[in-house]
């Protein structure tokens, strides 16, 4: 997407680590005719998907997943993540491990707003290992939904999560693809 590509060239920064930087409109301060653009984008590319609901993990990828419902015209749910192991028996839950900030996370949704018909699909903001899209796969196993596949943000496509996904055989459409982020510079994969 190319409005994306120009948004990332122009505020994104590198920051040690391979992480980019990305606060000034998406991870913080956030643009929304960007993140509504974002939202029409996925709309267009799972148009045919039977998608029912959208699937997201709190906080970051609140505003594209929100977009995206609206655009789709579906219900929006973000998962809780929560630190202690809580357990509920109306919730479905799965452990989320970030490589980023070496924690566990126990991320949850509420059966309540779960139906045994639902196609789903799961958006984020970031793809890197992956960790935070196997959770909500792992959340719809157990619920025994459907997956209309993930639609992500960024995809770093260094790392390894969008392998994984696509050896899963989850359908997966990232709107800017990073290929390398050496040296200072961002560098896009070629379409
Ligand atoms: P994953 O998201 O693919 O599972 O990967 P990983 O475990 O590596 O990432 C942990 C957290 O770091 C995730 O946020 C992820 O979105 C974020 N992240 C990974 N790479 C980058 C990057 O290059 N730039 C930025 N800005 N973030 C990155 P989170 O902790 O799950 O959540 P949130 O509270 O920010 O939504
Ligand atoms: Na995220
Ligand atoms: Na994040």
């Amino acid at each position: 997407m190319r409005e994306l590509e120009e948004k990332i060239k122009e505020y994104g920064t590198v920051l040690p680590g391979n992480v980019l930087k990305v606060d000034a409109f998406l991870n913080h301060q956030v643009d929304p005719e960007l993140m509504l653009h974002v939202g029409q984008e996925f709309a267009r590319l799972f148009a045919d998907a039977g998608v029912t609901k959208v699937w997201t993990v709190e906080s970051s990828g609140i505003a594209p997943a929100v977009m995206t419902g609206l655009a789709m015209k579906v219900p929006v749910i973000f998962a809780r993540k929560h630190k202690s192991l809580t357990l509920n028996q109306n919730m479905y839950v799965a452990d989320v491990y970030s490589y980023t900030k070496k924690t566990t996370n126990r991320i949850s949704i509420s059966k309540k707003y779960v139906s045994q018909d639902d196609k789903v699909l799961m958006i984020d903001d970031f793809l890197a290992n992956g960790q935070a899209v196997e959770g909500m796969l792992e959340i719809a196993d157990q619920a025994g939904v459907q997956v209309a596949g993930a639609g992500i943000v960024i995809e770093k496509s260094f790392q390894p999560g969008a392998k994984e996904l696509k050896d899963r055989g989850i359908r997966l459409e990232s709107l800017a693809r990073i290929k390398s982020l050496a040296d200072n510079q961002t560098e896009f994969m070629p379409d």
